[in-house]
């Protein structure tokens, strides 16, 4: 069958992946209709819709697992094969690690957070997760039970629709509000209107954001961190995409500039960074999670309703939440972090040129749609266009989200709807992930084919 797909195949692609609405399809639904088309069609779909990192993973985290489970310490492991250096006595198999972290990867994480953010975090105040997933439904868990009756989550949208679902079968309360029309100084007045409710234990967004690419402005950051000081607000600032806004080279350990971040205006912060973007690891599951000193030693006795022994933040997340729900990360992988943080810190990995490639996808992307007539939603950062990066944003003139899915489906091309990600305008979210520079030419032909069928009037 031949592009575009005829209605009766994109029916029954639906069916098969429970859709009833694309407008709010999940991301796996999406991908599930994609793989039921390619199965029936044989031709490949051009995916954006999920956010899977493609690049190889960052090789000092393989060689570190190596060394760890096998149990051998020597750096001439390339040049080895593997029964010659199996030393199952030393595996790191056979202990549970520490949940709160194995010490030398602490240290590299403290380390990571003061070359690349400039910030002194002490590494007892650094815990790996499974990844940056764990991280926030771990937070949001012990946050939602620190003051009996201040336990809401604010969501700075657009954002990243798990996060929600984490809050949602956690039974939290949350409220959202799409940033779009708030931007600069606005986000003040529209916070300020917000928080003097005083219910708000926590606010979360993420920046670079999944799903637009925006990247908060230092006067944003500023104001976030402001109205967090005056309404004792814990923020949780997610930073998945650290350091990959290529609009400015974070790249250089110890040297600005630093990835911006909240925790310049306050100390009521936590980091969410995730290992799955940035060092190509989301296959690995692990994650920092970053906690404030303050944060940390915030007490409440309203702690000890579900916390018996605990009465500070840090300690509940760790000994009561961590310990419950997973006992830590997984050893070796621990140690997968720990020499990949390592060979970043030493300045040996570069981990901001490793994923240069997303921009340069982007930035063709972007010219192919907008020749083709569709227009970037989320498109500034104050007065600057956003970032050449993961994600952006895309609509065409006339359609809605539902129809725009639906056609470009139609026409072998996979995305997902804004609405799920909290966004009130029209649009879909296009991930650069998947669509490598050799596949330019079949997107350009395939958006051609879409214009000329749908003349814009
Ligand atoms: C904004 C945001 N936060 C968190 C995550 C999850 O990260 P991890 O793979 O470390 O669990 C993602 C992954 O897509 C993301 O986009």
């Amino acid at each position: 069958m031949s592009i575009p797909f005829d209605d009766k195949l994109i029916s029954e692609a639906k069916k098969s992946a429970a859709i009833k609405n694309l407008e709010t399809a999940s991301i796996r639904q999406i991908k599930k209709l994609g793989d039921f088309i390619e199965e029936k069609t044989n031709e490949k779909i051009l995916r954006m819709e999920m956010g899977i990192p493609g690049l190889p993973p960052v090789k000092e985290g393989i060689i570190g697992q190596v060394k760890s489970l096998t149990g051998y310490q020597g750096d001439d492991i390339e040049e080895k094969k593997l029964g010659e250096i199996l030393n199952p006595r030393e595996s790191v198999a056979k202990t549970y690690p520490d949940i709160y972290g194995i010490e030398p990867l602490k240290k590299e994480m403290s380390r990571f957070i003061k070359n690349f953010l400039n910030l002194k975090i002490e590494p007892d105040y650094c815990i790996p997760t499974v990844g940056s997933m764990m991280g926030a439904f771990v937070v949001f868990l012990t946050m939602s039970k620190l003051y009996e009756k201040k336990n809401k989550i604010l969501f700075i949208d657009p954002g990243f629709p798990v996060q929600k679902q984490q809050c949602e079968i956690l039974g939290i309360p949350y409220e959202t509000f799409d940033v779009y029309e708030f931007r600069g100084e606005k986000l003040k007045k529209k916070l300020d209107s917000i928080l003097k409710n005083g219910n708000f234990v926590g606010i979360i967004y993420s920046s670079p954001n999944n799903p637009t690419w925006i990247t908060f402005t230092e006067e944003e950051l500023k104001i976030i961190g402001e109205m967090a000081n005056q309404y004792n607000v814990i923020v949780i600032e997610d930073l998945a995409y650290f350091g990959m806004d290529f609009r400015k080279d974070y790249s250089k350990p110890g040297e600005e500039p630093y990835q911006p971040t909240v925790a310049n205006y306050t100390e009521n912060f936590i980091l969410l960074i995730s290992s799955s973007k940035v060092f190509s690891y989301a296959g690995e599951r692990v994650a920092m999670l970053t906690i404030s000193e303050k944060v940390w030693n915030t007490e409440s006795d309203d702690l000890k309703r579900y916390y018996r022994n605990f009465d500070k933040f840090g300690n509940a997340l760790v000994y009561g939440t961590l310990y419950a729900v997973s006992s830590g990360v997984s050893h070796s992988t621990q140690y997968a972090l720990y020499y990949l943080l390592k060979s970043v810190n030493e300045g040996k990995h570069n981990f901001v040129e490793g994923v240069r490639e997303y921009g340069k996808r982007a930035k063709k992307m972007k010219e192919l749609f907008t020749k083709y007539g569709f227009q970037i939603v989320y498109d500034k950062d104050g007065d600057e266009p956003i970032a050449d990066g993961f994600y952006f944003t895309l609509t065409y003139p006339g359609m809605n989200t539902g129809k725009l899915l639906e056609e470009l489906i139609r026409y072998g091309i996979t995305a997902i709807s804004l609405k799920i990600t909290g966004s009130e305008r029209e649009g879909i979210r296009a991930c650069t992930s998947l669509i490598g520079l050799d596949k330019m030419e079949t997107l350009e032909e395939r958006l051609k084919l879409f214009s000329e069928n749908n003349p814009i009037v």
